[in-house]
């Protein structure tokens, strides 16, 4: 029969069975009449430990190549593992120059070295086991909803709208070579998703609670270590809430039941992160996920930002939106316990935020999660659903005519309603402590990088 590797490790007495395994060769120890290799096929972090009599070995046996091996699963006589393949036939499928080969055996490079070979660093712990908690995790997400009773939407990733009306766009149209009748393709400017709230909200009016999970698209021009040009989003909304409370409750479920449902499911792999990349972060996850998160105003927040100013670049005021290190600056203070930020000026946000109606400061039921070590993890909001609120707030926004139908759903069967997205790969750093997003996206996309 044939195993990964993952089912071979969990025979609990093995006796004998004849296996076939494949995978990539991490290690070749030869010694005098014995050949020990260890053979990984990414279904786990953990290697598959294959001895041989010496005469099996081939010069084409070397780190990095790809095997097929015949044999024995038997009771291993080492501590560290209780299973190993007796091999009976050990075949080359595909070599492996160590000379060329830029992953080397028994290192642990840095993240920042990985980086420049997108093809081959999955075939190392480190990436192993951190796309492999990715997997977990946008599992966890799916489970959390479908627990919940949420819908799943798949909203489009072409659109006409700029939801966060930040103008960050990528433009979509078709290759120079195809002939297009008209000047448009679509007839209008199309352009690559930046959010799919505002298809949510439309689905939120028929199935009352949704979410959708795919990629979604912003032109920053920004190296930082939290920002790519094409990030997954995990959004949802919510209809007849009452408050802004509601749809907190909702965050701070999703991210501590995901996380428990990762822990559970590749607890080895969220282990390797924690020991060898981020040292200390087990005890700040669980610090994390113990608590109940904290809540501040803005006002709040401004208030304690101007009485540290010493600690910054640039110190906010009233009216001025919050900065990294701002953010940053708020988790410690807050005892590193993640906090929700909520009621922001209205002029600092999108056209669809609800109008909190309070004087002179005048703020929108807005909320923000910042969490340790990365910042603003979520972004949220009550929406207007108040007819002649919404109309002039788009029309200041000069987007009366493009938002009709989005109009039309405060005047048919409108309901309070809310919703967020949480950006998930700050999410993946977040609980496994990973200093750059770049490390845990497959392909990572950003400022003059798209190669592969
Ligand atoms: O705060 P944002 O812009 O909120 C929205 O787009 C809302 N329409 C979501 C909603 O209410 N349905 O983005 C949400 C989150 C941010 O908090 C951040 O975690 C992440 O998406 N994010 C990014 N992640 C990586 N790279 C980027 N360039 C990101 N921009 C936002
Ligand atoms: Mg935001």
């Amino acid at each position: 029969a044939r195993l990964s590797v993952r089912d071979a490790l969990r025979v609990q007495s093995p006796s004998g069975e004849r296996v076939t395994v494949q995978g990539w060769v991490r290690s070749v120890r030869s010694q005098k009449e014995v050949l020990f290799l260890h053979v990984n096929d990414g279904s786990s972090l953990e290697s598959l430990q294959i001895v041989a009599d010496s005469n099996l070995e081939s010069r084409e046996l070397d780190f990095g190549c790809s095997v097929e091996i015949q044999g024995q699963l038997v009771k291993s006589p080492y501590k560290r593992q209780n299973v190993e393949l007796k091999a009976e036939k050990i075949e080359v499928v595909g070599t492996c120059d160590p000379k060329d080969f830029p992953l080397k055996y028994k290192d642990r490079p840095p993240l920042e070295y990985l980086r420049q070979f997108p093809h081959l660093r999955c075939r190392t712990n480190a990436l192993g086991s951190i796309l492999r908690v990715r997997s977990e995790a946008t599992a966890a997400v799916h489970s959390f909803f479908k627990d919940n009773g949420f819908v799943h939407i798949h909203t489009p990733i072409i659109t006409s709208n700029d939801c966060e009306g930040a103008g960050e766009l990528f433009q979509v149209e078709p290759s120079s070579k195809i002939k297009v009748p008209e000047e448009n393709f679509f007839d209008v400017p199309a352009f690559l998703t930046v959010s799919g709230q505002l298809h949510l909200e439309v689905m939120s009016g028929a199935f009352t609670q949704v979410f959708t999970f795919g990629p979604t698209f912003r032109a920053e021009n920004s190296q930082s270590r939290r920002h790519l040009s094409e990030f997954y989003m995990v959004e949802a909304e919510i209809s007849f809430v009452e408050s802004l409370q509601d749809i907190m409750q909702v965050m701070e479920g999703l991210f501590k039941s995901v996380t428990a449902m990762v822990l559970a499911s590749c607890p080895e792999d969220v282990a390797l992160c924690h020991k060898f990349i981020a040292p200390g972060q087990k005890d700040r996850l669980e610090h994390m996920l113990k608590n109940n998160f904290l809540t501040i105003s803005y006002t709040e927040a401004v208030e304690i930002l101007k009485q540290a100013s010493q600690n910054f670049t640039f110190t906010p005021t009233w009216g001025v939106d919050l900065y990294t290190e701002h953010e940053k600056y708020l988790v410690e203070h807050c005892g590193n316990i993640p906090v929700f930020v909520i009621n922001y000026p209205l002029s600092l946000k999108p056209f669809y935020m609800r109008d909190n109606e309070d004087g002179p400061q005048h703020t929108v039921a807005a909320v923000d999660l910042l969490v340790p070590g990365v910042g603003e993890l979520f972004g949220g909001s009550l929406r207007e659903e108040r007819y002649h609120f919404l109309e002039q707030r788009l029309a200041r926004s000069g987007l009366t005519k493009a938002y009709q139908w989005y109009l039309d759903l405060r005047r048919f069967g409108s309901v309070p309603h809310g919703g967020f997205g949480m950006g998930f790969e700050r999410y993946l750093q977040c609980i496994l402590g990973i200093d750059n997003i770049k490390d845990v996206i497959p392909f990572p996309r950003f400022t003059h990088s798209c190669i592969l």
